[in-house]
């Protein structure tokens, strides 16, 4: 969240479950704009439950997350990333089969956005122009 426009992020008090067994206590953590943070822990700490719990799919059962003001945990998953946050997990997740231009023109299709974002990426990763009728699958994965 380095990116000019990115926006701070706090949550206090967040409690989450899952099913009857609480994994999160009262976790607090403030990232401020600009600011880039690492979340350690030993396996099973509930590092990922942090992330999923910011991003809509696990509830807070208490507690709260805000980006710049804004309460995120009453919003459903999909809303979101439109609130702001980005999650990009582990792995590359592509469509395999796709091309490079089809991937790019699912995640334009999902946030409504045409042809200027397109470019905006293009230009972030010139290769890519290089490879839009490429299957995804076959790029490199390094
Ligand atoms: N879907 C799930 N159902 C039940 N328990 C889960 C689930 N996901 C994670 N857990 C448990 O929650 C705890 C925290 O897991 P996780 O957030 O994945 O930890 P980390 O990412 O820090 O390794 C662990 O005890 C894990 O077994
Ligand atoms: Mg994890």
């Amino acid at each position: 969240m380095t990116e000019a426009g990115s926006k701070a992020l706090a949550i206090s008090g967040l409690d989450c479950f899952y099913g009857e067994v609480q994994v999160l206590y009262g976790l607090d953590l403030v990232l401020n704009k600009g600011e880039v943070l690492c979340l350690f822990g030993r396996n099973g700490a509930g590092k990922t439950t942090t992330l999923k719990a910011i991003m809509g799919l696990v509830p807070a059962a208490a507690g709260s997350i805000r980006l710049d003001g804004t309460e995120l945990t009453g919003l459903a998953a999909h809303d979101v990333p439109k609130a702001g946050v980005a999650y990009v997990p582990q792995g590359r997740r592509l469509f395999a089969e796709m091309t490079v231009t089809e991937n790019i023109e699912i995640g334009l299709m999902t946030r409504g956005k045409g042809k200027a974002v397109r470019e905006n990426v293009l230009d972030l990763f010139p290769l890519l122009r290089q490879r839009l009728r490429q299957r995804s699958g076959t790029l490199s994965g390094g």
